[in-house]
């Protein structure tokens, strides 16, 4: 059983990229199924195999506890690891070939609480990918790529697990802007030289140690750039992830 964590900023496309490469797999008749870990999203763009708010609900957290929102929010991230055996169970019971998992909205729910990585680990998959999405509208300019670099980097040192950078909503960006963002994950020059052109002051040499510390971590990968929408790009993510699942060395 392979299982994909789908990771990333709040509205980065995790929802549709679990719903669009859900439909891409099955096309290809493989065993599929989703997974929703999200305990406060009130509508999917696919109907989950396995649903944390059957376990779970913020509305009831909230009232039980007398929370608002955010507090629930928290609660219920944290709660996810006592149910992990009862989500395990349901899983397993599937029998699936993958396993498409889709995060809490709010990313730092789920990676930096102690929650996330305990349940990333522990969800019961031989082979498993944490797939990290780069927003495109919010990565073409070198400061924002930067500091999304440096969440990649950041979310790794949380789950130090095998993870693979995904360039989300692509159609919403001219080819020649993703062709440019795709150009700067392949070479940290090209990036350098984006940001000395483009950053002065502080930024310019804040981001510069960001991407030199990356760098030298060895936590910089190609994009794969996709859309959700028009389906863009999913050829290339299925062939990377059947690489890093069945013939390639993992990335870790
Ligand atoms: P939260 O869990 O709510 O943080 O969001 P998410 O990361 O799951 O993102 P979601 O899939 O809900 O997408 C957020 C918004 O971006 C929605 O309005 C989507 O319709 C839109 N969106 C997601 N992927 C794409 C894409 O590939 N192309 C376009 N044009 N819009 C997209």
């Amino acid at each position: 059983m392979y299982g994909m964590i789908l990771v990333g900023t709040a509205g980065s496309g995790k929802s549709l990229l679990t719903n669009a490469l859900s439909g891409f797999l099955r096309a290809k008749d493989l065993d599929v199924i989703t997974v929703n870990l999200d305990p406060g999203v009130i509508g999917l763009p696919y109907e989950p195999d396995v649903d944390i708010r059957n376990l779970i609900t913020v509305t009831e957290i909230m009232e039980k506890y007398s929370l608002g929102p955010n507090g629930a929010m928290i609660m219920a991230s944290d709660l996810l690891a006592v149910k992990l055996d009862e989500i395990n169970d349901e899983i397993v019971q599937l029998k699936p070939e993958y396993v498409l998992v889709d995060t809490p909205g709010q990313m730092e729910l789920f990676a930096f609480r102690a929650s996330g990585p305990y349940v990333a680990r522990g969800l019961s998959f031989e082979k498993r990918l944490v797939l990290y999405l780069f927003d495109a509208v919010f990565s073409n300019e070198p400061l924002n790529f930067v500091s999304n670099l440096f969440l990649f980097a950041a979310v790794y040192n949380r789950f130090v697990l095998p993870q693979y950078p995904v360039l989300s909503k692509v159609d919403l960006l001219p080819p020649e802007e993703i062709d440019k963002i795709v150009l700067w994950s392949e070479d940290p020059g090209e990036l350098e030289l984006a940001m000395q052109s483009q950053l002065t002051g502080d930024a310019r040499l804040l981001s510069r140690d960001l991407l030199n510390a990356i760098t030298r971590l060895g936590l910089y990968y190609t994009l794969t750039a996709v859309s959700a929408t028009t389906q863009e790009g999913l050829v290339d993510l299925d062939a990377e992830i059947q690489r890093q699942f069945r013939g390639g060395e993992e990335i870790d």
